[in-house]
């Protein structure tokens, strides 16, 4: 099959080269130049385990390529992707689908075939209807469907689940279409992949409620770990206690400091002005963004009270500042709350991140980036540990205890025991556990 992608972003660029491995043709298109050229060369723009290699070995088979021509690209395809970004718009938090709309134009204009054009994006209810209306304005003529067919990859793995996904959704109402894009996830048929096929506006929908329910998951942990602060539990027990119930389910359940990311601060924030404009408010997801904006900003004053109340003069190590481990993202990340506040109230911050100090620079000034994990820590009144990556998991604790000038460990991902922490010389403070002093 003849794909097209349009817009190389995260999801279009994995989405694209997962295609082209499937054996089809794939061109993905973007109106960046420059980003255009790099692909080309071999260059790809984000962080993303496998995605260099699996670029390189498909535009060796003749089977990728990149281009900045839309209308080019478009003649002939099969299925063409709009996989353009959908911000948050500024003011409302609605999704901006000015790119969306802009592309579905472009698309319109240069088809000459029937083409399945397939909304990736992640788009409210009724986009899809949106984008056909569009197309058929411009182009009375054309024989063409509109299907949703919404991404559910997550960064740091996005080659393995989109390889290997729990589901494919795909929302139209046209035989024909579903069998095109039964075509173009046949791999994934013979892996006995389940396939949601459904109206276009419920597959727009499921997108949303499966972020808003993993938000809210997350959401529900971090709180029950600021009661068992309270009452004494241990939360990391509680999320094995009730996870283990397959009804509930273990996954999602690792409290924190507040999900960040590309997806689920603005997916969230935009089903609640969804759901509100069509009279149905949910007071659950609203909860979840008020929650979990709230905790970001409350990790920074976690900190300052593990340092005694008190950061006027003192070093903070900082290790881990993108929202997750193996990306460069920076999306909504936790560190953008908290760096800003701690270095508000006086403290000098000394930060390393393995991928994402260059995109962190830009955004928070200030901080001093170091080379490696073990340079955040000289001198060091506290450490805070705020993303866990795995080389964070196993530092060398006698050397942490020797570079510090106070061995004080803020760990936000519970990535220590606190038993083992104590015993090193520590006074450890983690989420929803006890803190503990040094032995
Ligand atoms: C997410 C969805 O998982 C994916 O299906 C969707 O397509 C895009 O959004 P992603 O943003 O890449 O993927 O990351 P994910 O691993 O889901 O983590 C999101 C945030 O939640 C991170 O900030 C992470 O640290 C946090 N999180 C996740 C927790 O705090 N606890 C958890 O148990 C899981």
């Amino acid at each position: 099959m003849r794909v097209t992608m349009v817009g190389t972003g995260y999801v279009g660029l994995v989405s694209g080269a997962c295609f082209s491995e499937f054996g089809h043709s794939v061109i993905c298109v973007d109106k960046d130049a420059s980003k255009i050229e790099a692909l080309r060369r071999g260059e790809i723009p984000i962080f993303e385990p496998g995605l260099d290699k699996l670029v390189a070995e498909n535009v060796a088979a003749g089977r990728l390529s990149f281009s900045t021509e839309l209308a080019d690209s478009v003649r002939g395809a099969d299925a063409v992707f709009i996989a353009v970004g959908t911000p948050s718009r500024r003011g409302d938090g609605h999704a901006d689908l000015t790119y969306v709309y802009a592309a579905a134009e472009e698309i319109a204009l240069a088809l000459d075939n029937y083409a399945v054009v397939v909304t990736k994006s992640t788009v409210p209810v009724g986009t899809g209807a949106e984008v056909e209306r569009r197309i058929r304005a411009l182009r009375p003529d054309l024989a063409f469907d509109v299907a949703s067919n919404p991404e559910f990859l997550r960064e740091g793995s996005a080659i393995e689940d989109f390889r290997r996904p729990d589901r494919v959704v795909v929302g139209t109402e046209s035989d024909k279409a579903r069998a095109v894009m039964r075509q173009l996830y046949r791999p994934l048929f013979l892996l006995e992949t389940p396939f949601v096929f459904t109206s276009r506006e419920t597959s727009e929908l499921i997108k949303y409620a499966a972020n808003a329910f993993l938000a809210t998951k997350i959401t529900f942990i971090n709180e029950m770990a600021d009661l068992c602060e309270k009452v004494g539990g241990d939360v990391q027990d509680v999320a094995r206690g009730i996870g283990l119930d397959g009804r509930i389910g273990k996954k999602f359940l690792h409290a924190g400091p507040g999900f960040g990311g590309s997806c689920f601060p603005k997916d969230t924030l935009a089903l609640v002005r969804t759901a509100r404009d069509a009279g149905s408010p949910s007071r659950i997801v609203e909860s979840v963004v008020a929650v979990n904006d709230a905790r970001k900003i409350a990790m920074a004053d976690r900190v300052i009270a593990a340092a005694g109340g008190d950061l006027a003069g003192k070093t903070v190590g900082v290790l881990g500042v993108t929202f997750k481990p193996n990306t460069d993202d920076m999306r909504d990340a936790p560190s953008l709350d908290i760096l800003p506040r701690l270095i508000a109230a006086g403290a000098t911050v000394r930060a390393y991140d393995p991928e994402g100090m260059k995109a962190a620079a830009a955004l928070i000034p200030g901080v001093t980036w170091v080379t490696g994990a073990y340079d955040t820590m000289a001198d060091a009144d506290v450490l805070v540990i705020i993303t866990e990556w795995n080389q964070f998991r196993a530092l060398d604790l006698s050397r942490m205890k020797r570079l510090m000038k106070v061995p004080v460990v803020v760990d936000l991902r519970n990535i220590y025991r606190p038993d083992e922490m104590a015993e090193a010389g520590f006074s450890y403070h983690s989420i929803g556990r006890a803190p503990v002093q040094a032995h």
